[in-house]
């Protein structure tokens, strides 16, 4: 088990002493996975949802009736008040209210990051700091930016891949001017947890902040009253599955402010003429959603919310984290015959720095790496999901890998079109990618057992030939 004391950054809560049967939740709502004998454990992909909620959502649809919340009958009536409680709900997970912050919803975290990227002030005097450990979908903020001529800095990782001296980075960047600051509270790649205390820090510094908590928020608590970030981003189906397709952008309303939307669309306007050539947006969430919100998706968020108040995220930081030390502790126990690991992890060591996601890649007795995309195809010939690559996080794996800048430069300018993940690695000698397996609300720890064992058997050379074969 973790020590409470280990978790550092953000320490773990105080769950009801109450204990929990998580076997009985599985039972319950996860059934499936033991039926399938399938061992799950891509919970940074996605969450899987219960099967509460799917019963809960089709009881709501079979018996409401909900129009186009743009319509002003009483099944469009009816769509409002799911949106307006839906939007309470979320407001109430991030332990704030309406008073002072506004979601908007949006088809995932990709398209909230893009309606900040999109909005946001930048010019020659505001900057873009980024971590250089981020997903793509906030890397791609850098291409606004830049159009309207910020410059862009990177926020370095260190050997461990946790922010090396992020103060000073923000420090030194503050002598020239302000901007925004866009960083994870967790890492998609390597489950680092990123120091919160860094949001209050960049803006007593001037700096405005977008917080990523897509692969966080899913198994923390989160409290925007605590971490008063101007912006913050999710995706629902990671907190617990169900629905697809929606996610929310969580803004301070005076952040909101300061955004400027660069089109309208249906239901962001209050008016638009085309003679007078002229419009004006809504206030608050709906200037910011474009065209018809997924209304009848929303109307299920409420039974996720549900699902994971019946645990508590308190309780279930606690279960990840537990879950998580035990699988940290079990891969770097796996050894050849000479002793040599099987296995190396990214990241640190100290699990208080740590989600519940672990990267790692496995080699065989001779010290050769296992190709990541066939560990994750043979794992999942095996009923074991996990995923192998980059996870959309260059800088992360670059900076795990240990890429040189030259080198790296050079061989994508000479792949260009024909660049391949294998091919860039042949190219800058280093690996093409990781394995990474993310634990959550259903797992336990026969899965971590059922992995280990699996990877213990392929990091033998006689079982490598048989998989690459
Ligand atoms: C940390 C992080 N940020 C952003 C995203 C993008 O989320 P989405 O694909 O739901 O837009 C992901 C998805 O994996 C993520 O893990």
């Amino acid at each position: 088990m973790l020590s409470p004391a280990l978790d550092c950054y953000s320490p773990l809560p105080a769950a009801s002493p109450d204990a929990f049967d998580f076997a009985a939740l599985r039972r319950r709502e996860f059934a499936r996975l033991d039926a399938q004998g399938h061992c799950y454990l891509d919970y940074t992909g996605s969450a899987l949802y219960g099967i509460s909620q799917l019963q809960t959502h089709l009881c709501l649809l079979e018996s409401g009736l909900f129009g186009n919340p743009h319509s002003e009958s009483k099944p469009s009536q009816a769509s409002t008040r799911v949106i307006e409680q839906a939007r309470e709900a979320v407001l109430r997970f991030l332990d704030v209210d309406a008073s002072t912050h506004v979601v908007c919803f949006t088809a995932n975290s990709s398209a909230a990051v893009k309606l900040v990227a999109e909005s946001y002030p930048f010019d020659s005097g505001r900057h873009l700091l980024l971590s250089a450990d981020n997903h793509n979908s906030v890397n791609g903020i850098r291409e606004y930016a830049r159009a309207a001529g910020s410059t862009v800095r990177t926020l370095p990782l260190d050997a461990s891949l946790e922010l090396h001296e992020p103060e000073q980075v923000l420090r030194d960047a503050a002598t020239s001017g302000t901007g925004l600051l866009a960083f994870p509270a967790q890492s998609n790649f390597s489950g680092v947890r990123h120091p919160l205390t860094l949001v209050r820090q960049a803006q007593a510094l001037g700096f405005d902040v977008l917080l990523d908590c897509a692969a966080f928020a899913s198994s923390h608590p989160l409290s925007l009253r605590e971490c008063p970030t101007d912006f913050a981003v999710l995706s629902f189906y990671k907190l617990f599955g169900y629905p697809t397709g929606i996610g929310a952008l969580v803004m301070r309303r005076e952040s909101m402010r300061r955004l400027r939307r660069p089109w309208f669309a249906g239901g962001t306007v209050r008016y638009a003429s085309v003679l007078a050539d002229t419009h004006r947006l809504h206030e608050g969430a709906t200037g910011f959603e474009d065209g018809t919100p997924d209304f009848l998706g929303i109307a299920a968020l409420a039974s996720g919310f549900d699902l994971l108040n019946q645990v508590g995220m308190a309780r279930l930081q606690q279960h990840v984290a537990a879950l998580t030390a035990e699988l940290f502790a079990r891969l770097g126990s796996l050894r050849h015959a000479d002793g040599a690991p099987m296995i190396r992890l990214y990241g640190p060591a100290r699990l208080c720095a740590r989600g519940g996601t672990l990267a790692f890649n496995v080699f065989d007795s001779r010290g050769q790496l296992l190709p990541c995309a066939q560990v994750e195809s043979a794992a999942d010939a095996a009923g074991i999901s996990v995923r192998a690559g980059c996870f959309c996080n260059p800088g992360a794996s670059e900076a795990a890998f240990g890429a040189e800048p030259g080198r790296l430069i050079h061989c994508l300018r000479e792949l260009d079109d024909a660049f391949t993940a294998s091919r860039l690695s042949a190219c800058t000698g280093t690996e093409a990618g990781a394995v990474r397996a993310s634990v959550g609300l259903a797992n336990n720890s026969a899965d971590l057992g059922k992995l280990v064992e699996f990877l213990s058997v392929l990091g033998t050379a006689g079982k490598r030939q048989t998989i690459l074969a």
